[in-house]
C-alpha cells in the first residue's frame, strides 16, 4: 500500500504500518477462525470493529489457505438486500476481471436470475439480479452457500453492521441466516455490530442465528500507553512532536474512541510541527463547530424533560446518582419520577449507557458539545 503524508487515517484500513495495537484481539480472532469456530465482535461506535475485521482479512487472506467475504448490512432493510449485496461481493471477488465465467458460477447466475452486463460508460461489467430474485430467497441463498463451500479454500464470511437485521421488517430473516449457517458449516461467520446491548440481546435470543453458534469478543477502547507509543512514533518519524500530556488528553477528551483521537490526531500532525496544549483546544473546538448542524437535530428527537436530562448527564459524566435531589436541583430536572421514566427512555435508545453505577452520554462529541451549552 503506498505510503501516506498524514499516518493518522480517518478511512478504514491502510496497512499494518497505520493499525495501532489490537494484538490480542487478532490471536483470538485467528484461534476462533482455525478452530472452526464464528464470532461475534461488538462494541460501541468508532472503536474500530470494521477496520479490526479488514486487517483480520488482509492477514488471512496473507496467509493463503484463505478466502474472505466482507458484507456490510448498513444499507440492507431486507433478505433480498442481502442476496443482492451477498450476490455483488461473491462476483466482485471470483468473477470481475477474470477471463470467462466459470460453469459453477454460471450455476450460481441461473438459480440467483442474476446476469452480466456491460456498463456501456465505464465498459466494466456488472452484475444484475433479475425479477426471479423474489420469493426465491431461501434458493438463493443455498446456491452462494453451495458455490462458497466448493472452493478449495476455507472461506470466511463477515456480516457487519449485524444489528440492522433487527430493523427488517420481515423477521424471518434470522431463520434465514440461522437454516443457512446449519446447511453450510464448512462457511465461517464473523459477525460485526454496534450497541453492546443490542447485539447481546440477539446473541441471547434462542431464534437469533447467533445463538451458541458464534464466540464473543467485546471491543474496548485500545489502552492509553499503546495509543501513546502508536501516536510518539508516527509524529517522530516525520520530525514532529507532541507532548505525552497532551495525548493523555486527547484520550480522556475522546474517552478513548480510537474514531476521535484519530480525528484530532489527524487534523494536529496537519497543522503542527511541535505540538502544544492550546493546538489540541482549538482543534476539538474546530471540530466540535463542524459538527454543530449534526447536533442541532437531537433536541428536536426528544422531549424536552429527556433533552434536558441529556445535557445535564453529559455536565457531570461520570454521573453516579441521577436520581439525587442535588443532581435534579442542580440542572432543574423536576421530579424523581419524570426523570426516570426519561432515565430508561434514553437508555432504551441507547443515547446515554451505564458502566459501573455511572452514566455517560453514549455520542462522545454529542457528549463533549452538551457540556458546555
Ligand atoms: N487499530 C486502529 N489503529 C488506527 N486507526 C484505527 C484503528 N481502528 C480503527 N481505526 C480508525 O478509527 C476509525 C473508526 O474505525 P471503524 O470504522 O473501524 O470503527 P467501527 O467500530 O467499525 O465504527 P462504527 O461502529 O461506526 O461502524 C477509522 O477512521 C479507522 O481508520
Ligand atoms: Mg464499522
Amino acid at each position: 500500500m503506498k505510503s501516506l503524508e498524514n499516518p493518522f487515517i480517518l478511512t478504514s484500513f491502510h496497512g499494518k504500518k497505520y493499525f495501532c495495537d489490537r494484538d490480542n484481539e487478532l490471536k483470538t480472532l485467528f484461534s476462533h477462525v482455525e478452530n472452526d469456530r464464528n464470532v461475534l465482535l461488538y462494541g460501541w461506535r468508532g472503536l474500530g470493529k470494521s477496520t479490526l475485521i479488514q486487517r483480520f482479512f488482509d492477514k488471512l487472506e496473507n496467509k493463503g489457505q484463505y478466502e474472505t467475504l466482507y458484507i456490510d448490512l448498513l444499507h440492507c432493510s431486507s433478505i433480498e438486500d442481502v442476496i443482492k449485496i451477498l450476490a455483488s461481493v461473491i462476483f466482485d471477488k471470483y468473477g470481475r476481471g477474470k477471463p470467462g465465467i466459470s460453469s459453477s458460477m454460471n450455476k450460481l447466475f441461473f438459480v440467483l436470475g442474476a446476469s452480466v452486463r456491460f456498463d456501456p460508460y465505464s465498459d466494466m461489467p456488472d452484475l444484475h439480479l433479475g425479477p426471479r430474485q423474489s420469493g426465491r430467497e431461501e434458493q438463493s441463498l443455498h446456491a452462494m452457500g453451495d458455490f462458497l463451500q466448493e472452493r478449495k479454500k476455507k472461506v470466511i464470511i463477515a456480516f457487519d453492521e449485524f444489528q440492522e437485521i433487527d430493523f427488517f421488517e420481515d423477521k424471518n430473516v434470522e431463520s434465514f441466516f440461522r437454516n443457512w449457517m446449519q446447511k453450510f458449516p464448512d462457511l465461517r461467520f464473523v459477525f460485526c455490530g454496534n450497541h453492546p446491548g443490542k447485539m447481546l440481546r440477539m446473541y441471547a435470543e434462542k431464534t437469533s442465528p447467533l445463538y451458541q453458534n458464534a464466540q464473543l469478543i467485546p471491543l474496548l477502547p485500545i489502552q492509553l500507553e499503546t495509543y501513546r507509543d502508536f501516536i510518539l512514533d508516527h509524529f517522530e518519524s516525520k520530525g514532529k512532536s507532541i507532548a505525552e500530556e497532551v495525548i493523555k488528553m486527547i484520550y480522556t477528551w475522546a474517552r478513548g474512541q480510537t474514531y476521535l483521537i484519530q480525528l484530532v490526531c489527524n487534523y494536529l500532525f496537519a497543522q503542527c510541527t511541535q505540538v502544544r496544549e492550546q493546538d489540541f483546544h482549538r482543534v476539538r473546538q474546530e471540530i466540535l463547530e463542524q459538527y454543530l448542524p449534526v447536533f442541532a437535530s437531537f433536541p428536536k428527537m426528544l422531549t424536552k424533560g429527556q433533552w434536558n436530562l441529556l445535557k445535564a448527564i453529559a455536565k457531570e459524566e461520570p454521573l453516579f446518582n441521577p436520581l439525587s435531589s442535588e443532581f435534579l436541583i442542580k440542572h432543574q430536572l423536576g421530579a424523581a419520577s419524570t426523570v426516570s421514566t426519561a432515565l430508561k427512555s434514553l437508555q432504551k435508545q441507547e443515547l446515554i449507557f451505564e458502566e459501573e453505577g455511572a452514566y455517560f452520554v453514549q455520542e462522545v462529541l454529542l457528549s463533549r458539545w452538551m457540556k458546555n451549552i
